[in-house]
């Protein structure tokens, strides 16, 4: 499948779900952050996620009196109660940090990436001095989408299909045809609102909350400690990008990615993944609002996913020693090498 099909594809599985499956489905390409606690303290309901202030959001009280040990499912409604999850929208994702792209996408004049997260449609772009701007994927004339391509790179302007507005890659209006005929058009007050855009660990990020605390001061250190891990983040390049569109609650997904309990019993792709790892080593680490998960490689790992492996020395490619293959080395690194 050529990349552009790849795309479509990707813009195809994202119209079905807003037209197909309920509003609590959950595109597994968005970096959501957890802040609700996995299991309440008390008797939290419904009213209680209303009255919860954004800063408690941040940093829930109830997240040191969790005892991981006594932890349970949520209940039921959890997971499929509309107002429950708008107000999740509303209260967290609305106010979070979301990848966007990485730096080797974001790097040359003109280069942008698209997203959508719910109703949203955000725009980042590399401007024609280096610096990325984020602007919501919107003319502001009639509300067109500017953009439906989810990478690319614009030559000049942005022009909206629908009347010609043109709008620069930081989303200032540059012109808008027979304006001049506009009795007080101010092109000024035409420009797109911008939103926030960060840097961290190669990839940037967006938040449609202008009263978002920064990346630095949620995740202090986290930086520092992803180009620990991989020395070359800034380095790596797009290979593939694949939607995964899955018809379950978004805490469903999240759940799943932060516990090993399933790891090596269920599903063949989960024992070929356990296969690689080296348990012993496995170690989950908390700094105040994030977490690190990071195991050793096997060494007596002999294939990944059915490709045999290569091993290589102690110090070699970010040190540790251990395999190589280029179906492992592909999927274990997902989209990026
Ligand atoms: S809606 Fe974009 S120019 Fe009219
Ligand atoms: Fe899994």
């Amino acid at each position: 499948m050529e990349a552009n099909d790849e795309t479509r594809h990707s813009n195809v599985a994202f119209d079905q779900v807003n037209a197909n499956l309920p509003p609590y489905s959950f595109i597994y390409r968005q970096l959501a952050i957890p802040l609700i606690p996995h299991k309440p303290t008390g008797n939290l309901h419904m009213e209680t996620i209303r009255v919860v202030k954004k800063a408690d959001m941040v940093a829930p009280e109830s997240w040191l009196e969790q005892k991981p040990e006594e932890a349970l499912t949520l209940p039921s409604r959890y997971f499929f109660d509309d107002k429950i999850f708008h107000s999740e929208c509303d209260r967290i994702f609305m106010s979070a940090w979301h990848v966007i792209g990485h730096k080797s996408e974001l790097s040359k004049p003109g280069q942008f990436v698209m997203t959508d997260i719910f109703d949203q449609s955000v725009i980042a772009a590399c401007g024609a001095d280096g610096v990325v701007h984020a602007f919501h994927n919107v003319c502001q004339h009639r509300g067109n989408r500017l953009v439906e391509e989810r990478r690319d790179t614009q030559i000049g302007v942005f022009r909206c299909a629908y009347h010609s507005w043109c709008y620069g890659l930081d989303g200032n209006l540059r012109h808008a045809p027979r304006s001049d005929r506009v009795k007080g058009f101010d092109a000024g007050n035409c420009n797109i609102p911008a939103v926030r855009v960060e840097e961290m660990g190669g990839f940037y990020y967006f938040n449609l909350d202008p009263d978002a605390p920064s990346m630095s001061e949620l995740f202090p250190g986290a930086d520092a400690e992803m180009k620990r891990v991989f020395p070359n983040l800034d380095d790596y390049r797009l290979l593939e990008e694949k939607d995964v569109v899955v018809a379950a609650n978004w805490k469903v997904i999240m759940d799943n990615s932060i516990e090993g309990y399933h790891f090596s019993l269920s599903g063949p792709c989960h024992v070929d993944l356990a296969d690689l790892i080296d348990f012993d080593g496995y170690k989950l680490t908390q700094r105040d609002k994030w977490w690190t998960y990071a195991a050793p490689a096997n060494k007596l790992a002999t294939s990944a996913y059915g490709d045999v492996l290569r091993h290589w020395a102690e110090g070699d490619a970010g040190g540790g020693g251990g395999w190589r293959s280029r179906v492992g080395q592909c999927r274990v690194a997902r989209v990026l090498r």
